[in-house]
């Protein structure tokens, strides 16, 4: 005899809120498992006083469920600052935790795997930023925060996607050096009188997209909108609709409200993005950050249960590198 089980209508789910927020995300059937390890951090999160962080790239599962704060790096930061909780869990990469520590040096922060780095931070050393200083003195350097806190320690400011342009025109030079992602400082210089001197770092999920894929985009879907992050390749850029932080391009499908929207970024932010706006089509080719990806429910449960992975930064680069991300945060 065959007997078909009924799905459970959504109310009979566990946490039937959450579940409304996800469901044109996450299967019904799967829902009850991931609703172990989201009901399991809900009670860890107040037992710990903790909060969590998650960045825009984060799955849906976290970003609309379990985070506290969500945003891009800046937001990150700012809000870093703000939170009186004694824990914060940063679901994100390793620089966003590291800049989330330099800012509450007596907090505890908490990253749910280690391994979760950035081809960006990787790009660079504090001995090549002491070597283009020399190569270039009194010059000043601006970092991007996707690096350690080694190379901000080396540098006189820090900027996000959100703020470069503003930083690199506020420091009043008429030539400085950015470090270490070449495409946004190249994509910064088309903006500004500022001189630019760019290094040759990269983000691995960025600049893969080409200004041929953004051609084919438009002839495959006619009339759709083209954001991109600035992480991108210039050409890149100058093929879209709109190039701006993973903040930004949120607020600009929510204010513009295109009726067909592609992200050219990572994948989760589309994702992310599509469940609050169901009625626009979100065309989907994007890359996935593997390190963004080694963050999930069960080993941010297992952070909390475990209060691990602790992010500290040694008292001596800790100081100067929070110098530089607070001379940015000053700015804005
Ligand atoms: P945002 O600061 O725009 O969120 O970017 C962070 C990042 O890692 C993009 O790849
Ligand atoms: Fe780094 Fe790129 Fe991943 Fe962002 S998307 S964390 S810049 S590798």
């Amino acid at each position: 005899m065959l007997q078909i089980d009924t799905p459970r209508s959504p109310s009979s789910l566990p946490f039937p809120d959450l579940y409304a927020r996800v469901e044109r995300h996450v299967p019904r059937f799967e829902w009850p498992i991931l609703a172990e390890d989201i009901g399991a951090i809900l009670q860890l999160k107040r037992e710990r006083n903790a909060v969590i962080l998650a960045h825009n790239y984060q799955t849906p599962d976290i970003f609309h469920t379990v985070a506290d704060i969500v945003g891009d790096s800046l937001a990150l930061a700012r809000e870093a600052v703000r939170t009186d909780a004694a824990v914060i869990v940063l679901a994100g990469v390793h620089f966003m935790a590291e800049t989330a520590k330099l800012l509450n040096p007596e907090k505890t922060v908490l990253i749910p795997d280690l391994r979760a780095g950035c081809s960006l931070a990787e790009s660079i050393t504090a001995a090549d930023v002491r070597l283009l200083r020399d190569t270039h003195p009194g010059v000043p350097i601006v970092t991007y925060v996707n690096t350690s806190a080694a190379v901000k320690a080396e540098s006189d400011i820090c900027c996000t996607s959100g703020n470069a342009k503003k930083i690199v025109e506020a420091l009043g030079a008429p030539k400085v050096i950015m470090l270490p992602d070449e495409y946004l400082a190249r994509n910064i210089a088309t903006q500004t009188r500022v001189e630019i001197i760019a290094w040759k770092g990269h983000c691995e999920v960025h600049e893969r997209f080409t200004a041929a894929d953004v051609k084919s985009l438009r002839e495959t879907h006619p009339g759709v909108t083209v954001l991109a992050h600035p992480e991108c390749p210039p050409e890149v850029v100058a093929e879209c609709d709109f190039t701006g932080s993973t903040a930004a391009m949120a607020d600009y499908v929510g204010r513009q409200r295109p009726a067909r929207v592609v992200l050219l970024t990572e994948c989760s932010m589309s994702d992310n993005v599509a469940l609050q706006y169901p009625d626009l089509d979100f065309v989907r080719p994007c890359n996935l950050c593997p390190h963004m990806k080694r963050i999930s429910l069960g080993n941010i449960r297992q952070s909390l249960e475990t209060m691990t992975h602790e992010v500290t930064v040694a008292p001596e680069v800790a100081e100067k590198a929070r110098r530089a991300v607070e001379r940015m945060l000053a700015i804005g």
